[in-house]
């Protein structure tokens, strides 16, 4: 190499880094070093998030977990999605009536004593104003060859929302596809009727972009970038019964430079968590396409499998295994992801 072309090229090579230096100082994120192969881990801290932009989604204990979520922090909330999952306490704190009544369907689920529950909770303000959730949207979703959780424990749900005011018209509800018990997508995981890990299954239905559309009216799918998914650690605050030691969250380009952006959490299923398939839900869910392009922050909490007797299966708690308080905002699981909202920015009442 002449003396001329190397000065060139070393002056290139300085631009090169003087410019991603200043990308990187754009950043309003700060990352750490990468515990996972290949994957940054995230300081948490305040982003720029959209007043009333707070929405979930999940699918079977996460379908549970962002229902209770859905309705214990209705001030913040504007909509849920829900694959598989059922109505808010339909365990009632017993795991007998959490097999028998809201996955068997062999007992009948006993709305108005639900209902009372929730009055209940608003009265001792261990959940928000239960008239904050006919102003939801909602997305839902149960397929005719699920067997896990019966269809007829999502149509359950779909008479609570009603019974809280919740419009006809402000619930996209589909009951009619052959699918197993997964969440559904239109490009990742197991055929559509299968019921098996990773409990994803590609059914030709946009699963992601249904439940942000539904939400949001207005989503655009676009490409989901590797490098704007990380982890970060669910310690302290951010950590309840049975959680693991890092969460995920998908922070596109845009609002890691400070656009205003919309956020949505997303809970995993049992045996869902990464502890059990690796990335596969917190990358194939069809979220993070979406989100990329419509401006949407993605967290995904993570459960592991606790005891034996308890939580075996590292599902989120709907039945009770971290007490009584499940479901509301003394819940250490509900307060957990709810702190980590909060803490980036959301205005959700903790
Ligand atoms: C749900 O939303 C999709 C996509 O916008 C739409 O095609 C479908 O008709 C809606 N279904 C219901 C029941 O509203
Ligand atoms: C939907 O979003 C796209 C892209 O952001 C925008 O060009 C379009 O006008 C929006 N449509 C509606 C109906 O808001």
């Amino acid at each position: 190499m002449k003396v001329s072309s190397f000065a060139v090229f070393a002056l290139v090579l300085v631009l090169l880094m003087v410019v991603s230096m200043t990308s990187a100082l754009k950043l309003n994120i700060q990352k750490t070093s990468s515990p996972m192969a290949g994957r940054s881990n995230v300081v948490i801290k305040k982003l720029n998030i959209q007043p009333h932009s707070l929405s979930v989604s999940g699918i079977s204990s996460g379908g549970f977990m962002a229902v209770q979520f859905q309705m214990a922090y209705s001030a913040a909330i504007v909509g849920a999605g829900v694959f598989a999952g059922g109505p808010f306490f339909c365990s009632q704190g017993q795991m007998a009536y959490a097999f028998d009544q809201c996955m068997y369907a062999a007992l009948p689920i006993d709305l108005d004593s639900l209902q009372q529950t929730l009055q209940q909770y608003a009265s001792q303000n261990v959940i928000d104003p239960i008239a904050n959730i006919k102003n939801h949207k909602v997305f839902m979703f149960s397929g005719t060859s699920d067997n896990t959780v019966n269809p007829s424990v999502m149509k359950a749900l779909f008479e609570q929302y009603r019974k809280l005011g919740v419009p006809a018209a402000n619930i996209n509800a589909t009951f009619t596809v052959p699918a197993g018990h997964a969440w559904i997508t239109n490009d990742y995981g197991n055929d559509c009727s299968i019921t098996q890990s990773p409990w994803i299954n590609n059914c030709n239905f946009p699963g992601g972009q249904r439940v942000l559309g539904a939400i949001y009216g207005n989503v655009t799918v676009g490409k989901a970038q590797d490098s704007n998914l990380f982890t970060y650690d669910q310690s302290n605050s951010f950590s309840g019964t049975d959680m693991d030691s890092k969460g995920y969250i998908y922070i596109p380009t845009a609002c890691q430079q400070n656009t205003q952006c919309k956020i949505h959490v997303s809970f995993h299923g049992c045996e869902q968590g990464a502890s059990y398939v690796q990335e596969q839900f917190v990358q194939h869910t069809g979220l993070n396409e979406v989100a990329e392009r419509s401006n949407i922050i993605v967290v995904y909490p993570q459960v592991s499998s606790g005891q034996m007797f308890s939580n075996p299966n590292g599902c989120w708690d709907w039945f009770a295994y971290s007490g009584q308080n499940f479901a509301n905002k003394q819940g250490s699981q509900m307060a957990a992801v709810a702190n980590l909202v909060k803490a980036l920015g959301s205005d959700i009442i903790v």
